[in-house]
């Protein structure tokens, strides 16, 4: 990397929704990319935010009941709650409701209108009442009408504020053509310059209060507020000390890449770099869109009922093969499908069957045949001139596909290094090799075996921080040598000897496919759905199709009052509950015992599924399952608003 400093960002989110696989991604790749560059020893600053003013958000407040502001304190805990939980390291963490953020945005249009880029002017347009939003005469749909509620418009002239971004075309074309890294990858280039063709229009930049409140007031005028994404653009800048703080503003800004999905590319490869040329500030260097997450074949939507909520994925197979497996399949620019399945295969190939089996078996013969303890670092010889050579591969391509923003390349190239690792594993036999006594063999054969994890683990730790960890404390790394530092990370011979290698439990254990069917009943399942309060029949991640009322007439749910309470022994997630169903009393143990104490439940009545096979959790019978809803940390039973005996069918 020639960069001195690397300085990439997000998108801020609305808080309009809570967070998806979407959003998780273009995160999760901002956080890899930062890792890597802090490894590189590169200094490093790493934005995300969210996008908090505007028609969405207020427009949710409203259906929430909530005022905006509420609107947003409740929703962007959500996503700084995910972002915890994938191990996000970004350095801040910018709301545009911030006065940090809106002082800049108010300096930045005063000086535009002070200068003349900014004017006033009558803007003809038309206008959905119901709908209360304006659209300009190319936007409505065939016959004239509303595009979203396809209902009758009246035209309208307000007046408004612009931006004269018509002034830049010439000058933002003829930058893109000099800069080919500015707008990557080379595809989406050539939509900007596309776009471009057509005569570029003032942007209009404010919205009349009488329409929308929700915004940062102007500077020059009390009766607007300004456009949502003018507002929003200008976190990139204002988060790094645009016009408060000279030297950090320095010493970040130009920003290295600015990650964003395909959908806002005109956005931030049009408006954005218009702005900052006004403003006489530098462009950013780079803006990377990627494509898009399908599920399946399908477009992601409320509507399909098919959204993939990154948290329930995280909580049913772990983080580290959560963040792998996105990083991985996605090759960067294009779209790319989401299925459990196809999840679940990546998963057992790559991390089951070949890292995780080449870590386990390299550490157990160690422990086997060499008490668990190298006596010195064995140089390699021929017989792992293959494997040094594609570990070494392993390495540069890394590297090389991080500059050109094909990690999943990278990826790949480690992998094929794993793969070598096992069948340098399969070929040496270190097993024959400790029944022949060939000591001085073995301990080579298992030492380069050992270097090939060091490598590999160091190289994938920016994917996957906590598993990697774990392996790397496994081969007897400790202390400032668990993070990798990818300027000596190549050093054949690394790993220390004399330290003791512990042993780790499986690191990624298979995933059965059959455990994707729910078997009612089961451990995963019943587990699951205390915590989810939501079945399907395969994945609690993925809200699939819709059902029939039919279908949900097969569940039958009961009012039951918890009699009796008490843990079940060497399972401390569990409890053992008796409950009365009215015409009989159950046993039941549900997954509940790190929300709820025995005292508290006892004399609740609740809602248990009376009619679900029985089923032995850690050998105690469970007869039915109870109801329960989960959001982030915590849990709530499923009670009554009010009073009725047990037994009372529900539906
Ligand atoms: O557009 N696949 O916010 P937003 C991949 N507030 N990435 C996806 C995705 C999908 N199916 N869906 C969403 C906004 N994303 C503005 C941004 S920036 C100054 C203001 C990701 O909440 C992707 O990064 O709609 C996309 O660009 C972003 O979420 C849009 O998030
Ligand atoms: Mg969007």
């Amino acid at each position: 990397m020639p960069d001195s400093h690397f300085y990439i960002t997000t998108p801020i989110y609305y808080v309009n929704d809570q967070p998806h696989i979407g959003h998780a991604y273009t995160t999760i790749l901002a956080d890899v990319l930062a890792r890597y560059h802090r490894l590189l020893d590169v200094p490093t600053w790493f934005l995300t935010g969210t996008d908090e003013h505007g028609q969405k958000v207020q427009e949710a407040a409203v259906r929430n009941g909530l005022t905006p502001i509420e609107q947003c304190d409740r929703t962007v805990v959500r996503f700084q709650d995910l972002w915890k939980k994938l191990e996000i390291t970004h350095d801040d963490f910018i709301r545009t409701t911030e006065e940090r953020h809106k002082t800049m945005v108010r300096k930045a249009l005063q000086e535009l209108y002070d200068r003349g880029e900014i004017y006033g002017a009558d803007y003809e347009g038309w206008y959905c009442v119901p709908c209360e939003r304006f659209f300009m005469e190319k936007d409505l749909a065939a016959g004239g009408v509303c595009p979203d509620c396809k209902r009758a418009v009246q035209k309208l002239v307000e007046r408004n504020y612009f931006f004269k971004m018509s002034k830049y075309q010439a000058w933002l074309i003829e930058h893109i053509e000099q800069h080919p890294e500015f707008i990557q990858p080379a595809h989406r280039r050539q939509e900007t310059l596309g776009f471009l063709r057509q005569p570029l229009t003032d942007l209009c930049i404010s919205r009349p209060k009488s329409r929308l409140a929700w915004g940062i007031e102007l500077p020059f005028d009390a009766n607007y507020v300004t456009y949502v994404w003018f507002d929003a653009l200008m976190n990139y800048v204002t988060a790094v000390g645009y016009g408060a703080d000279p030297a950090t503003f320095a010493k970040w800004w130009p920003a290295s890449y600015h990650l964003i999905g395909k959908d806002i590319l005109t956005t931030h490869t049009v408006y954005w770099p218009t702005m900052l040329k006004a403003l006489g500030v530098a462009l950013p260097r780079s803006i990377f869109a990627h494509g898009w997450w399908l599920v399946g074949r399908d477009k992601m939507s409320k509507s399909l009922g098919n959204v993939v909520n990154p948290m329930a994925m995280c909580e049913q197979y772990g983080v580290d093969a959560f963040r792998y497996f996105l990083m991985a399949e996605m090759s960067l620019g294009n779209d790319a499908s989401f299925t459990e399945e196809s999840f679940i295969n990546r998963y057992n190939s790559d991390l089951a069957n070949d890292l995780g089996n080449l870590g386990s078996r390299v550490i157990k013969m160690v422990h086997r045949f060499l008490g668990g303890t190298f006596t010195a670092p064995v140089a390699p010889g021929t017989d792992e001139a293959e494997l040094v050579k594609v570990t070494a591969a392993a390495i540069e391509s890394m590297q090389r596909h991080l500059t050109s923003m094909q990690l999943e390349r990278g990826i790949a190239d480690v992998l094929a290094a794993v793969r070598e690792g096992n069948r340098y594993f399969d070929k040496m036999a270190p097993w024959t090799l400790a029944k022949q006594g060939k000591t001085a063999e073995l301990q080579r054969v298992l030492y380069s075996a050992a270097e090939c994890l060091r490598i590999v683990s160091g190289l994938l730790y920016p994917v996957m921080p906590g598993k990697m960890t774990e392996l790397r404390r496994a081969l007897g790394l400790a202390g400032d040598e668990i993070e990798p530092h990818m300027a000596t990370l190549g050093a054949w011979g690394g790993l220390p000897a004399g330290r003791t290698l512990s042993d780790v439990p499986p690191l990624f254990p298979r995933i059965e496919k059959t455990e994707l069917k729910a078997e009612p009943g089961t451990e995963r399942q019943t587990e699951t759905t205390a915590k989810t309060a939501k079945t399907t029949d395969k994945n609690p991640a993925v809200v699939h199709e819709l059902i029939e009322i039919a279908d949900f007439a097969k569940v039958s749910l009961k009012t039951a009052k918890i009699l009796t309470a008490e843990p079940v022994p060497d399972a401390n997630k569990l409890l053992k509950l008796l409950v009365d169903l009215g015409t009989e009393k159950r046993q039941i143990v549900a997954g509940i015992a790190t929300f709820y104490t025995p005292e508290q439940l006892v004399g609740k009545t609740i809602v248990v599924v009376a009619n679900l096979k029985p089923a032995q959790l850690r050998g105690v019978e469970s007869q039915g399952m109870l109801l329960a809803a989960k959001s982030g940390k915590e849990l709530r039973l499923l009670t009554l608003d009010g009073d009725l005996p047990p037994g009372a069918s529900i539906g």
